[in-house]
């Protein structure tokens, strides 16, 4: 309405008033509507809206104070502003009583008349604008209530659990499925200390770190132990005024049944492998001894077939080891020892075992050290790496390319650098060379044995030794892997030549 003019009902049955408040009034920007009698005011008054009424008290048909009844009851909001003459003064005075808003007696003047008018416009509008906020500010409050309701409903009824935590790292909120996942029998009352609930120490200063840090935003996703239980659980912190930390969000969710199949899994691979593994390597023994002419005189073409046969087992041999290797890296039991070793130690034995095959190739192999620095790594599974990534640069280069290989210290990292001339690897495939089994089909490299297993074993052993992996490659122009491993702190004057 504030935007709306104000309308106002004149009903006086003298014609004389009805025009003369016309006039003043719409020059005044007021918009006006007329009756003669009461009766044709109540008919305008129930057919649209109406502000304010100027109400003559002595009408024909309806007089005014059966009009003002009328509507105080209908529309108990509208101020109404009696007219009388001078000899109606007291009734006036009587429907004041009977809650009209004012009145003003005939003849009336201009001025006046205009104030009592203007008086009555701006409590209208007032009013109008106390019921709107009113009414604005109690469907916020439902909205408020319903969403409140609704949240409160979800999470009673989610399967993962739920818990909130305040500043003090108590207890705020929790769902039935936090009770059943924790084993607790009974009701809980919050607020109640979360180290209670949780046994394990880890979560609990994961929490801790969290509200300790101010304006966090990570999501710490990690594994916790309840019972038996394996459960994955997702923190995040709740931000208050100003991004500070006022409490955190767990939620928890039981991965123990994963958990048991990766087992399961993990348990048949070894054991697959190992019961092949046994009888090959009895075989490969066994053709050694026949070459060695220990079981009688043999011809240049059976040695020939033996050695070509032997290739094959070595292959299969390979693949068995590649497997073990990764079942053991989703094991999280790869990396077994660490000790301080030197990468350039390690660099030069692989480099002796691997310059033959780079001169079979013609590819220039050299490598570099600068500024190098002890790093702890499980001898094994550092040669693994590196003898991956050297030999992959190997085969999947032309003859007559050249691989690199720089290695230097960096803070608290070392870095590597395997570089290559070789055929490259498309953007689209980048993100898809760790995965397990996956091998880019590429015509210069179809006859280039493999199982696609060598850089999930790569990236399984870095990440297992807490340091990073990635690579940059253009096609035709060459590849360059990148390892940093985290150096050795503390005392390296305990190196060992460990390996
Ligand atoms: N240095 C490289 N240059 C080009 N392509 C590479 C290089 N290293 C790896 N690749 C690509 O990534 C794939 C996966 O490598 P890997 O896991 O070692 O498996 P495999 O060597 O057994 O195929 C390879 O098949 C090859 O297509
Ligand atoms: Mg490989």
């Amino acid at each position: 309405m504030s935007e709306e003019k104000i309308r106002i009902l004149v009903a006086d049955d003298e014609k004389a008033i009805r025009d003369g408040c016309q006039r003043v009034l719409s020059s005044r920007g007021y918009e006006i509507r007329l009756a003669e009698n009461g009766s044709a005011a109540v008919d305008v008054l129930a057919s649209e809206r109406i502000d304010i009424l100027l109400l003559d008290l002595k009408m024909p048909l309806m007089g005014g104070e059966e009009v003002l009844e009328i509507v105080r009851e209908r529309y108990p909001e509208m101020p109404v502003i009696i007219i009388t003459g001078h000899g109606t003064v007291d009734t006036a005075v009587e429907c004041m009583k009977k809650g009209a808003y004012d009145f003003i007696t005939k003849p009336f003047q201009v001025d006046p008349f205009l104030i009592t008018v203007r008086r009555a416009a701006d409590k209208r509008r007032l009013e109008d604008q106390a019921r709107r906020f009113k009414e604005e500010s109690e469907k916020n409050l439902y909205d408020l209530r319903l969403e409140k309701s609704r949240l409160r409903t979800i999470v009673q009824c989610m399967g993962n659990g739920v818990m909130v935590c305040n500043r003090k790292l108590e207890m705020v909120l929790h769902n039935p499925a936090l009770m059943q996942l924790m084993e607790i029998q009974g009701e809980m009352q919050d607020p109640c200390s979360i180290r209670e609930i949780i046994g394990d120490g880890t979560l609990c200063e994961t929490l801790q770190k969290m509200l300790n840090t101010p304006g966090a935003d990570e999501v710490v996703i990690q594994e916790t132990a309840a019972g038996k239980k394996v459960l994955r659980a997702i923190s995040a912190p709740l931000l208050g005024p100003e991004r500070s930390v006022v409490g955190a969000v767990t939620v928890l969710e039981d991965i123990t049944p994963f958990k048991q199949l990766d087992q399961m899994k993990n348990d048949f691979v070894h054991m697959v492998a190992h019961e092949l593994r046994s009888p090959l390597v009895s075989i490969r023994q066994l053709n050694s001894v026949i070459l060695q002419g220990l079981a009688g005189p043999i011809g240049e073409k059976q040695g020939d077939f033996i050695n070509r046969g032997n290739k094959k087992i070595d292959g299969l041999l390979t693949l068995i080891n590649e497997l073990l290797d990764v079942a053991k890296i989703e094991a999280g039991q790869y990396v077994q020892r660490k000790v301080p070793i030197r990468i350039e130690k390690v660099l030069g034995e692989i480099f002796a075992l691997i310059e033959p095959r780079a001169k079979e190739h013609h590819i220039d192999l050299s490598c570099s050290f600068k500024d190098m620095i002890p790093i702890y790594a499980d001898p094994k599974s550092l040669e693994e790496i590196l003898n991956n990534l050297i030999t992959n640069a190997i085969n999947y280069s032309p003859d007559g390319g050249r691989v690199r290989v720089t290695a230097a210290g960096l803070g608290e990292y070392v870095q590597i650098l395997v570089e290559d001339t070789g055929v490259g690897i498309a953007p689209e495939e980048l993100p898809k060379i760790f995965d397990k089994f996956y091998r880019v089909k590429h015509p210069k490299t179809r006859q280039v044995a493999g199982s696609g297993l060598g850089l999930a074993i790569v990236k399984g052993a870095v990440e297992a030794h807490h340091g990073s992996i990635d690579v940059e490659s253009a096609l035709d122009k060459g590849t360059t892997f990148r390892i940093l491993l985290p150096a050795a702190r503390g005392d390296i004057d305990q190196m060992t030549d460990a390996k």
